[in-house]
């Protein structure tokens, strides 16, 4: 009887002392300690490998592509209706209509699948991608699969199956009006596994306006939580989208499973290793190389009139 009550209870009493569960590392603490990021490859071997994200961009270290054009969106502008959801790890967004992205030099077009945010403290630093060491406070990762798949397990076996559009928040003095439902939506889900129904809501909302996507930047990486899949192609914009300190706080009130502060949702930066990061040639630096060939000229004539 004593051998099978501990055949039982042994692996059950395993599982919660060695916490099979991965988590951030704000999460890791004696009593129950869940594998933080640096554990991480314990509990998916990919997340040891050589191509992973996030990653800091060192601006002067990047690679003007002009093929790096702007983007091509459909049905980002389509109200729709869905749950969103406190998964544990984040707020979870699914995305029940066809919204595509193509153009930027994606070979292909995608289709966005779901859309989630990593954040910080009370506002604090929370970036998952960072620029030139800078955190900023949130990061919004709209999630698509190619086309032609049906399932996200199958696009992920794809080296360039998935593919993210990251964009930064930055705090500002006004409320963003545009996400007022959304943050209203947080307070419904506060609990672990806690959903509701977010309606009316589009991707365009939620992002930045066409003519400030022009500038972004671009490489291979992974999904930043485990299984850290190496199919991504990234797409991080340099545009920060502008949130009031109320807004980003709302995301703080979330709570983990252990009812503590959902905060610091974000993975460190990872090796770049030898990995080309790739930026646009954006708008607003064609309109300023214009002004100084204008400004040039203009001084020649100057000079040539005196
Ligand atoms: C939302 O929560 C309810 C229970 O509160 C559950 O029945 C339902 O399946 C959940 N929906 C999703 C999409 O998680
Ligand atoms: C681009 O973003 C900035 C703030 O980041 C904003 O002031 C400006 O109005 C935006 N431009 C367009 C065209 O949306
Ligand atoms: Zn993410």
């Amino acid at each position: 009887m004593r051998c099978v009550l501990s055949a039982v209870l042994l692996p059950l009493i395993l599982r919660s002392c060695t916490g099979a569960d991965w988590c951030y590392q704000t999460q890791v603490s004696c009593p129950s300690p869940c594998k933080g990021p640096d554990r991480w490859s314990e509990v998916n071997l990919d997340c040891g490998k050589n191509r992973q994200s996030p990653i800091n961009i060192v601006t002067k270290k990047t690679k003007l592509d002009e093929r790096l054009t702007p983007f091509k969106f459909t049905g980002y502008q389509t109200l729709f209706e869905s749950t969103m959801k406190n998964n544990g790890h984040s707020v979870k967004v699914s995305i029940p209509i066809t919204a595509t992205v193509s153009g930027g030099n994606l070979g292909e077009t995608y289709k966005a699948v779901q859309f989630h945010l990593h954040w910080g403290t009370n506002g604090g630093p929370g970036s998952e991608h960072t620029i030139d060491g800078e955190q900023y406070p949130m990061e919004l990762h709209i999630v698509h699969m190619k086309q032609r798949y049906n399932r996200l397990e199958d696009a992920l076996r794809d080296p360039s199956g998935v593919a993210v559009l990251g964009f930064f928040y930055e705090v500002s003095s006004s409320a963003n009006k545009k996400y007022d439902l959304f943050t209203q939506g947080l307070r419904s889900i506060q609990n672990t596994n806690g959903n509701t129904t977010l309606s009316k809501i589009s991707l365009n909302q939620l992002i930045l306006s066409e003519a400030n996507m022009t500038n972004y930047y671009r490489y291979d990486g992974s999904l930043t939580t485990p299984g850290c899949t190496e199919a991504v192609v990234w797409t991080v914009f340099e545009n920060p989208i502008p949130l009031d300190g109320e807004q980003l706080q709302a995301f703080s009130n979330l709570k983990f499973s252990d009812g503590k502060q959902m905060v610091g949702t974000f993975r460190p930066v990872q090796p770049r290793n030898g990995r080309v990061v790739y930026r646009s040639s954006g708008v607003a630096v064609v309109a300023s190389a214009v002004l100084i060939l204008v400004s040039i000229s203009a001084a020649l004539g100057l000079s040539r009139m005196n």
